[in-house]
C-alpha cells in the first residue's frame, strides 16, 4: 500500500524506452521533474542526444543505445538501472513504430515489423524487467486506440496494438501476486513525428474534428497518464487499457462531435 504523496515519482527509478522522441521523450522529461532516476533507451545515440544538449536537467539520465528488439538492449536497460541505483521501479515501454497499409495491399514484412517492434520487443521488455523488480513495481505499455478498435488502413497497426493491449492485460494477471502493476495506456491522436504526415492537411484536420476534444494531443499529456501509473499513486490499479484520447472511444462514431460538425463533417 502506498503513501499518498505529492510526489509519488520521486526517487524512484524508471527505464523508459523509445524515449528519443514524442511520447517518449516527454515521460523522460517529465519523470526527471518529479525526481526519478530515468534510464532513457532508443535506437541510436543520436536520437538520445537531446538528453546532453539538454546541459544539467538531463545529465543524470543514463542513455542506452539499441533496439528494443534485441534482447541485449533489454538486458542492457536493465542492468543499467541496477548497477547506478541498485534497482528497478517502472519500466514505460513505449517505443514503437507505424506504417500504413490496407488488408488487400498492405506489406506483409510491415506487418512482421510492427509486430516485432510493438509486441514481441514489449514481451522481451516485460521479461527483462520482471526480475529485477518487486512488491509496488509497475510496467506501463504504450497501446493505442488502435489497439481497442480497427481503423481503415493500418490492419497491421492495429494488430499490434490490440496485441500489446492484451499483453499488457495478461502480464498484469501473472505479476499481480508479486504485488508488480501492468498497465497499457491508448494515445489518441498526438504531436509527434508518427502523426506529422497529417499536419497542415485536410485528414490531419478531420481527425482532431474527430476528437471531442477538438485537437490532436501533446506527448506531455500521455506522460501524465505513464507517469501515474508508473507510480505508486496508482496502487490499486492493473490490468487496464487507459485510453487518453480526447474522449474519442467515449463516442459510437456514428455522429461528427461538436466541433466537427462546426467544420462542416456533418
Ligand atoms: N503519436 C500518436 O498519435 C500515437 C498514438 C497512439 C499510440 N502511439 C504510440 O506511442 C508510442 C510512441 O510514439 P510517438 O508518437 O512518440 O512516436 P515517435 O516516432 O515520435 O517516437 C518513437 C520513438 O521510438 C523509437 N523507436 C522506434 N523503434 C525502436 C526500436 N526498435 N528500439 C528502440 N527505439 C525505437 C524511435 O526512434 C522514436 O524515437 C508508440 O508505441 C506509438 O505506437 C502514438
Amino acid at each position: 500500500m502506498s503513501a499518498v504523496t505529492a510526489e509519488p515519482n520521486r526517487g524512484r527509478v524508471v527505464v523508459v524506452t523509445g524515449a528519443g522522441a514524442g511520447i517518449g521523450r516527454a515521460t523522460v522529461e517529465l519523470l526527471v521533474a518529479q525526481g526519478a532516476a530515468v534510464v532513457a533507451v532508443d535506437l541510436h545515440d543520436e536520437a538520445l542526444a537531446w538528453l546532453a544538449d539538454a546541459g544539467p536537467a538531463m545529465a543524470d539520465v543514463i542513455a542506452i543505445p539499441g533496439s528494443v528488439t534485441d534482447r541485449a538492449t533489454n538486458d542492457a536497460m536493465v542492468a543499467a538501472a541496477l548497477e547506478a541505483h541498485g534497482r528497478l521501479d517502472a519500466v514505460a515501454l513505449n517505443a514503437g513504430i507505424l506504417a500504413q497499409g490496407d488488408i488487400g495491399g498492405g506489406s506483409m514484412d510491415d506487418f512482421d515489423r510492427m509486430m516485432e517492434v510493438n509486441v514481441r520487443a514489449v514481451a522481451l521488455g516485460m521479461k527483462a524487467a520482471l526480475p529485477a523488480m518487486g512488491a509496488g513495481s509497475s510496467i506501463v505499455v504504450t497501446g493505442s486506440v488502435s489497439g481497442l478498435r480497427g481503423d481503415s488502413g493500418l490492419f497491421a497497426y492495429n494488430a499490434s496494438k490490440g496485441a500489446v493491449v492484451n499483453l499488457a492485460r495478461a502480464a498484469a494477471l501473472d505479476v499481480a501476486h508479486l504485488g508488480i502493476r501492468v498497465n497499457a495506456v491508448c494515445p489518441g491522436p498526438i504531436r509527434t513525428a508518427m502523426t506529422e504526415a497529417t499536419e497542415g492537411r485536410t485528414i490531419g484536420a478531420a481527425m482532431a474534428a474527430r476528437v471531442p476534444l477538438g485537437r490532436f494531443g501533446e506527448p506531455a499529456e500521455v506522460a501524465q497518464a505513464i507517469a501515474f501509473l508508473a507510480s505508486p499513486a496508482a496502487s490499486f490499479i492493473s490490468g487496464v487499457a487507459l485510453p487518453v484520447d480526447g474522449g474519442l472511444t467515449g463516442g459510437t462514431g456514428q455522429w461528427a462531435t461538436h466541433g466537427g460538425r462546426s467544420a462542416g463533417f456533418s
